[in-house]
């Protein structure tokens, strides 16, 4: 069979990212990222629409050329139809059905959490690569979901459990903000709670039944923790950021690993893969080989550079679609919202 090369695009909220696929290999994967929010302390919609209509062409652009592939080559785009921001959507959307239009080839419409579960089965020339067996069971956090879903196969995923308020990353975004540090929060959590204590402070955790998260009760109960201090100490803060980034991360990987260790445990599935942006996160991912260790769980951590917002993940479904000839029409609208 001749080579399948799929160019990915990737716009749902503020990475502009451009992927080609030789099958299941990615030959690149380009991101520009968005700095201008960061002034902000978070996405805005706008902002992000105008940028992505800036980098699309050159983003591209770049991951043809590094790729060494002509566009004339491709065999298909496959492009993030939903969920996401509206106006970001749609400058991705618009530009796959323009230029699959123009070149005569299908489209292939995936799903942005799909993607974010696949990019377990993304191969890297050269690597060597391990993926899960279905059905397994994947940790999806990221700044918008948290959820446990119960892969079957690349197309069929029920979710278990999600979160009945905030995101994990979201979450961890809020608390860093409220500590007046910058955006996004996670990254700057997870280099302060390295140096700090986990067992500093003792925040309320969730009592919700089966495998649902919540993180509202932590944010408020860590924001009453800190008023409470700084009305103590003005600088308590700054005093003590390295303890509250700890103390306040560890609580939030406590409440993800007892849902995901309860839904394993009662599935009786023990192959566990960890997804989405919040998955870079060191002490949940340490958090991973420990439960791996004491109740033997099979595990699967993506690379850092799949773990973001990236192209290769909508390339990878987008991959396996094709093969199973299910493309998608020129009227496919994106969709802001769904489920699995
Ligand atoms: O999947 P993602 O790139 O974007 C979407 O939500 O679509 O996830 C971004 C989220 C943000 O909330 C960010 O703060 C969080 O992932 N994040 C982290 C880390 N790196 C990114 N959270 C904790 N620790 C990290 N190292």
């Amino acid at each position: 069979m001749e080579n399948i090369y799929i160019l990915a695009i990737e716009s749902s909220c503020d990475d502009t990212s451009a992927a080609v696929m030789c099958g299941d290999v990615v030959l690149s994967n380009v991101t520009a990222s968005q700095a201008v929010h960061e002034q902000y302390g978070g996405v805005v919609p706008e902002l992000a629409s105008r940028a992505h209509e800036q980098n699309i062409v050159p983003v591209v652009d770049a991951a043809l050329k590094r790729a060494g592939i002509a566009k004339e080559q491709l065999s298909a785009i496959a492009f993030t139809r939903g969920p996401g921001l509206m106006g970001s959507l749609l400058v991705g959307v618009s530009f796959a059905k323009g230029l699959a239009a123009s070149l005569g080839i299908p489209m292939v419409e995936v799903n942005h959490l799909q993607g974010h579960i696949m990019a377990h089965f993304i191969k890297e020339e050269g690597a060597e690569h391990h993926s899960p067996e279905f059905p397994f069971l994947c940790l999806m956090v990221s700044g918008g979901n948290s959820q446990i879903v119960k892969v079957n196969s690349y197309k069929d995923m029920e979710i278990i459990g999600q979160t009945i308020d905030d995101a994990a990353g979201e979450a961890m975004d809020k608390c860093a903000k409220v500590m007046g540090l910058g955006y996004p929060g996670g990254p700057i959590i997870d280099r302060l709670a390295r140096e700090g204590n986990p067992k500093a402070y003792t925040f309320s955790k969730p009592h919700i039944p089966g495998y649902d998260y919540s993180f509202s009760g932590l944010k408020t109960s860590f924001l009453y923790t800190l008023r409470k201090l700084v009305a103590e100490e003005e600088n308590y803060v700054e005093n003590h950021k390295e303890d509250l980034a700890a103390s306040f991360e560890a609580t939030v990987v406590d409440i993800l690993m007892g849902k995901l260790y309860k839904a394993s445990k009662a599935l009786g599935i023990k192959r566990i893969a960890l997804s989405g942006g919040v998955s870079a996160n060191t002490a949940l991912r340490q958090a991973f080989h420990d439960y791996a260790k004491r109740y033997g769980w099979e595990i699967f951590i993506p690379k850092f550079g799949f773990t973001t917002d990236n192209a290769a993940m909508i390339g990878i479904v987008g991959y396996y679609k094709f093969l199973d000839n299910d493309f998608c029409a020129m009227d496919q609208p994106a969709f802001s919202r769904t489920v699995l």
